[in-house]
């Protein structure tokens, strides 16, 4: 078993990778000793692992909640039915959830557990690439408001991530693509190792090969755990981790989050990023090619023919990296080398959107 630690002093946590951790009940015996434990997954991801956890469980109270499938659900109306659960099972300070299922699920039962009695234990056992990689580590959670995504939310640290590679083999390809673009994401950021890596060894990852998965699993989560590491509530360094993200949220909620897969609208906004750095002069045309040839191999949208480049700049007004009125942009000096920035000039913003979308 591959462990990593999250280090946030008294809040520092481990990440356990490997094939079949789910069913080894040792592993849940000695990092989450509750004695009363919350399972939250989703329609699809219960049937696949749910009987195998709760075996893995062993003999204490498991009690489940059991969702609808997709981000339409990471609702503030399912956070409650969660907590409605907690208390009707009349759960103390000392229970745990369980986050069993990717990114929505992750995200919806962290923030109940944060919520919960002021705060609750929780664990991840991220089944998707995507919150392999990236939403099941680092205590961010929330659910979606009608306003905007993640608009409700809190950071509140899971004290475990189960990262169970063998629930990859039932991914479906779109979703393996999806979680691809958070990776070439931590390659761009900080990474220009990682992102040549991906460039040589695609089509293993593609091909679903265990080996380069664990592999891209384990360098994500190392990068994401020193930057979280080193600025757990993002007043600096840890906005690099939203590289394509404000055009990719925009794009998400521009479409009514029904179009596009999140990590399928991150491909988008990493393309219009590299694009918008080579605008503003920051990339070579040769480097922003090969960001995008890299994106089309994936199979991930490089632009977005369904929504208007006006309507994607009001949706990008509501992202949380807007300060004092001024929008800031993560963006690329090269391959490996992110920065935060509100100085760029409006027009090259304008350009890309005008390139990227109908
Ligand atoms: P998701 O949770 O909707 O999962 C994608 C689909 O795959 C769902 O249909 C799910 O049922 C299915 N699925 C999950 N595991 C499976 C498996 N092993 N086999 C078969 N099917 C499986 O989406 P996601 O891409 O995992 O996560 C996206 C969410 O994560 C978004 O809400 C996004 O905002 C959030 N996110 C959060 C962070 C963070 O730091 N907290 C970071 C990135 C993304
Ligand atoms: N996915 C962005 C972050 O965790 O900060």
């Amino acid at each position: 078993m591959d462990t990593l630690n999250v280090e946030l002093g008294t809040r520092s946590y481990p990440i356990l990778i490997d094939a079949g951790l789910i069913g080894r009940p040792d592993v849940f015996r000695q990092h989450l000793p509750a004695r009363d434990v919350l399972v939250v997954s989703d329609t699809t991801v219960a049937p696949l692992y749910l009987p195998a956890l709760t075996a893995s469980l062993g003999p204490r109270r498991s009690v489940e909640v059991i969702l609808p499938d997709g981000e339409a659900h990471k609702t503030l109306a399912n956070a409650a039915r969660v907590l409605d659960v907690l208390i009707a099972n009349r759960f103390g300070r000392d229970c745990a959830l369980i986050a069993l299922g990717g990114g929505v699920v992750g995200d919806l039962t962290g923030f109940a557990a944060a919520c919960y009695q002021r705060g609750v234990a929780f664990a991840q056992v991220p089944t998707t690439l995507l919150a392999q990689v990236d939403s099941a580590v680092g205590g961010k959670t929330a659910v979606n408001h009608p306003g905007g995504k993640n608009l409700i939310g809190a950071f509140h640290q899971p004290v475990l991530v189960v990262t169970d590679t063998r629930t990859l083999a039932t991914l479906p390809a779109r979703e393996l693509r999806a979680g691809l673009a958070e990776v070439i994401k931590y390659g761009l950021i900080c990474d220009a190792a990682l992102f040549g890596w991906l460039e040589a060894h695609l089509d293993e990852l593609l091909a679903g090969a265990p080996a380069a998965l664990a592999h891209v699993i384990r360098r994500s989560c190392e990068i994401k755990a020193a930057i979280v590491g080193r600025d757990e509530r993002e007043v600096g360094e840890r906005a690099l981790l939203n590289l394509g993200h404000t055009f990719g949220h925009a794009l998400e909620s521009a479409t009514g989050y029904k179009e596009w897969l999140h990590g399928e609208a991150v491909g988008a906004g990493l393309a219009m990023a590299a694009a918008m750095s080579r605008e503003c002069g920051l990339m070579t045309a040769d480097e922003a090619a090969r960001v995008r040839a890299l994106l089309e191999r994936a199979g991930l949208p490089t632009r977005i023919v369904a929504v208007t480049p006006a309507a994607v700049r009001e949706h990008m007004g509501v992202d949380k990296k807007v300060l004092g009125g001024r929008l800031r942009l993560v963006l690329l000096r090269g391959i490996g080398d992110a920065f935060l920035t509100a100085d760029y000039p409006a027009p090259a913003l304008a350009r890309t959107l005008a390139a990227h979308c109908r």
